[in-house]
């Protein structure tokens, strides 16, 4: 049975109907959807009741996964844990609990593992308990915001290589949030500013909160010129905000599209997500 796409914006997102992904998937049966994903950068499936191995055996059909490093709320090797909700007592942790001014950090335009040497292809997202109000997840388009730039401003952009820092991000949130090790962990990286999909030749700029600056700019003109980058992608116009339902499915690709968590009232609500995240196929600049 052939799937249902029905886009959901006019330059992003589209819904998928019409297929059971809990069942195992033939090359055939994923082939449309993996069209489905490089043309419309977000995807959104309802209704799927996805075990944590079942949501692993899906997202492998796109490639290798990460593992994770900094499941602060548990999770397993492929899952991370995007909880407000103590796996320990089952509760909901208190607001000022280090776990979650971390995963505050999710507020703020990003795009999965820009921080990496080898940044994330694409994030699987699966609402396991979803608030009734507030928590959606917002995605801007960084091909749509390229594609109506100026040839001179796309031109300026061409060979551009952007600095990505998790210390520097996490910093916004709270310059104490991170320890030692965690810095060491994560230390800065090079990223093209320039992306292209290999499968259909778009372009698109690439940007994220991990960015923190240009390569040969002055740190500050660096800094006000991704800023600018992430106002473009994130007008109304280029944007598909997802309000979630329990047993949602939402997948983006993050070589060019942007997504920030919207807050919501975690003192009262439970919010559990677990998200597979898809390795990309190498580095996008010469390494630091
Ligand atoms: C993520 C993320 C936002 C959200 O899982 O990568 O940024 O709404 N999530 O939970
Ligand atoms: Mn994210």
């Amino acid at each position: 049975m052939a799937i249902q796409i029905r886009k959901l914006t006019k330059h992003i997102g589209a819904e998928i109907s019409g297929i059971d992904i809990t069942k195992p998937l033939d090359d055939a049966a994923f082939a449309p959807i993996l069209d489905a994903f490089n043309e419309n950068s977000v995807l959104v499936f309802h209704d799927q009741d996805l075990s944590d191995d079942q949501q692993v055996a899906f997202s492998q059909h796109f490639g290798a996964l990460e593992t994770t490093v900094q499941s602060n709320v548990g999770g397993g090797t492929y899952i991370a844990n995007i909880s407000n909700v103590d796996p320990e007592t089952d509760k909901i942790l208190p607001v000022d609990d280090w776990r979650i001014v971390y995963n505050s950090g999710n507020e703020m335009w990003h795009t999965d593992s820009s921080f990496k040497p080898v940044p994330a292809l694409a994030s699987l997202l699966t609402g396991r308990e979803v608030p009734p109000e507030g928590a959606e997840t917002e995605f801007g388009s960084m091909r749509a915001a390229y594609a109506v730039m100026s040839p001179e401003e796309q031109a300026r952009l061409e060979g551009l290589i952007a600095v990505h820092d998790f210390t520097y991000s996490r910093g916004l949130v709270d310059p104490n949030l991170l320890n030692e090790e965690h810095r060491n962990e994560t230390p800065p990286v090079h990223q093209a500013v320039v992306r292209t999909n290999p499968t259909n030749g778009k372009k698109s700029f690439y940007t994220a909160s991990h960015a923190s600056h240009i390569i040969g700019w002055p740190v500050e003109e660096g800094r006000a010129f991704l800023k600018d980058l992430v106002a473009r992608a994130t007008q109304p116009e280029f944007t598909y905000s997802h309000k979630w339902q329990a047993k949602d499915l939402v997948i983006w690709d993050n070589r060019c599209v942007l997504h920030r968590g919207r807050s919501w009232d975690k003192a009262r609500y439970r919010r559990v997500m677990h998200r597979t995240t898809v390795a990309g196929d190498g580095p996008t600049a010469p390494p630091a």
